[in-house]
């Protein structure tokens, strides 16, 4: 709890709109549409707590498609609680479809939250989430207005099945796609089998952005406790669509608001949690930029000191074997939480919205199957967090642990006293239509020791930052059975790959980082131990290099071809940053300027 006093009805910022006897004009024009909608002169007028519902679902966006089903039910759970509910739309946000990339629309999505939750009378609001990026815009928009806010996951799909082979979203398009290019299977069967991971409502079922964005909700304290891996058909998926309708209208009345939960210990625990699910590349992206919202310091070097040492906890993909079904029935996020609690590596202190503090709410929620969610000893994979790696080429990229292969770890990253570091050749592709155009060129004398470098992917290259990174090898060499080669890139990969990739690289090829001065046969040294990748060309050779490329205006990217995306390219900071709007998080607890002006 909060020690500020229980809200009076007089109190609530709705009443400037719908009870001002100063301006009866206003009051007047507000109510009398507003009834047309059929709400009563009483509801509005009789100090009830106006309570928005951010509709993320649409026919563009399937993964939230549901929540306009369960839409129904929040209403009942505020109607029952004394409030008032008003549905609005947000900006649709469908990952797998939108382009140039679903990535351009976060900050586009937050933008149009924090003035609809700014400039309309609500004294809370439902964040329905689901699809990767629509959790990031609302938790962001959340902090930033700072009105008593509440998220409400759409949950997973069921688990998709090919026979009695589990089926995973996205993570079975990687293999698929590798089976597709050595002639395995024909296009048809590729297109069938893709379709076996989406069996119902809902979004990702694996442990991609989505399910781990969700699981970051919770973690963070914004919804309720074991609500977020709820799969989305699932009858308990409705009732808690009912209790979230429910405490939101309580929490107008407690007066409990984002940044009173949004806090750095909260955050921290949040990383923790991301670790141990093995969750998602572009958390961290996500993560930080909520952080940078509510006014907390966080970057990624606390993603690895925090992070890194935990182990992995959920057997989930891609990562893991099993797939959101499972990991819910298992216990879900809060039985993954309580074994972290227990070890000393969550503050349980930190307040949620239910009014209850982290530990309160986790009491009794052991895991269920300890084969799905594991015992804090018998984890899938010791240190399971990102590494957030340095050098001359970048001052941050991350690489996900928990998907690199034991033999991998055991040479590379996780025997101090004889760490190797590795050495290769490079191959630079100019944004992933280079890569598809040359990647079987023959003459690029791709082989097991080379590195394939990805630029112009990042937030500006390829605006909104594209998920590219994680490139498959040339078809010669998955016929020879070699199916991955190390990556590296400054732009994204799906948080459904279970590739070891060096990413999100800071700053990018676009905005003068020195991955633009990278060529083709330069050879790169990548210290995983030491988290270092250096690039072994002289000083004297970078500087001629970055002088030819002054001299044609900076590495090039392509036009823009919307508004917005000017806009946003002028904008945005790095990936490593948050990928946030400059400025925008000057803007802080903007609804305390009431009545809006
Ligand atoms: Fe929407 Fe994965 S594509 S959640
Ligand atoms: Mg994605």
């Amino acid at each position: 709890m909060t020690n500020r006093p229980r809200l009076t009805s007089d109190q609530l910022r709705s009443r400037w709109w719908f009870d001002n006897p100063e301006h009866p004009g206003t009051t007047a024009l507000c109510i009398e549409r507003y009834m047309n909608y059929g709400v009563t002169l009483e509801e509005l007028t009789s100090g009830r707590p106006i309570i928005g519902i951010a509709q993320s679902g649409s026919d563009l966006t399937p993964c939230n498609r549901h929540h306009l089903e369960l839409v129904k039910r929040v209403k009942d759970g505020i109607r029952a609680a004394g409030g008032v509910p008003f549905e609005f739309p947000m900006h649709p946000i469908h990952e797998n479809v939108r382009r140039p990339t679903a990535a351009l629309d976060r900050n586009l999505a937050y933008l149009g939250l924090v003035e609809v939750l700014h400039g309309y009378p609500l004294d809370g609001v439902v964040m329905t989430t689901g699809c990767d990026k629509t959790t990031p815009a609302c938790l962001m928009a959340a902090a930033t207005v700072n009105i008593p806010a509440i998220v409400l996951s759409g949950g997973p799909m069921l688990n998709g099945w090919r026979g009695n082979e589990r089926v995973g979203s996205g993570t079975v398009i990687w293999e698929l796609r590798k089976r597709l290019a050595t002639g395995d299977i024909e296009y048809a069967e590729f297109l069938s089998r893709a379709t076996d991971s989406a069996p119902s409502v809902g979004h990702c079922n694996t442990m991609g952005t989505a399910s781990t964005m969700n699981s970051m909700a919770e973690a963070l304290g914004m919804s309720l406790p074991g609500s977020a891996m709820i799969p989305g058909p699932y009858k308990e998926r409705s009732m808690v669509a009912y209790q979230t309708g429910d405490r939101i209208v309580n929490m107008v009345w407690e007066d409990i608001r984002p940044l009173d939960i949004l806090t750095r210990a909260a955050f921290e625990n949040a990383v923790v949690v991301c670790s141990a699910l093995g969750g998602s590349s572009n958390a961290p992206v996500h993560v930080n930029a909520i952080a940078c919202h509510a006014g907390v310091k966080l970057d990624n070097d606390d993603w690895q000191r925090l992070g890194h040492p935990v182990p992995l906890l959920a057997n989930v993909m891609p990562a893991g074997a099993y797939l959101g079904e499972e990991f819910y029935r298992a216990g879900g996020v809060p039985a993954v939480a309580l074994e972290l609690l227990k070890h000393g590596l969550l503050n349980g202190d930190v307040m949620t919205v239910n009014g209850h503090t982290m530990a309160e709410n986790l009491k009794g929620n052991d895991t269920l199957d300890d084969d799905v969610i594991r015992r804090f000893d018998n984890p899938l994979v010791a240190h399971a967090g990102f590494l957030n790696l340095k050098g001359n080429l970048f001052d941050s990229a991350l690489m996900k642990t928990s998907v690199i292969s034991p033999d991998f770890r055991r040479r590379f990253l996780d025997n101090p006293e004889d760490i190797e570091a590795f050495e290769g050749r490079v191959v630079v592709f100019d944004g992933s239509e280079d890569y598809h155009a040359r990647i079987d060129d023959p003459s690029l004398n791709i082989d097991a020791t080379t590195i394939l470098v990805m630029r112009g992917a990042g937030p500006v290259g390829h605006p909104g930052g594209a998920e590219v990174v994680n490139m498959q090898p040339p078809e010669a060499l998955i016929r020879q059975g070699i199916e991955s080669l190390p990556c590296l890139g400054d732009g994204r990969q799906s948080g459904t790959s279970g590739s070891p990739s060096i990413l999100n690289a800071s700053p990018e090829a676009a905005t003068g980082g020195p991955l633009a001065l990278l060529e083709t046969g330069d050879r790169l040294r990548v210290d995983l131990g030491r988290g270092r990748v250096v690039l072994m060309v002289d000083e004297s050779t970078l500087e001629l290099r970055r002088e030819r490329l002054d001299a044609i205006g900076g590495y090039p990217y392509p036009a823009h071809q919307t508004p917005w995306q000017e806009i946003q390219r002028t904008l945005i900071e790095p990936l490593d940053r948050g990928m946030t709007l400059r400025g925008a998080d000057e803007y802080r607890d903007v609804a305390r300027v009431s009545p809006p002006r």
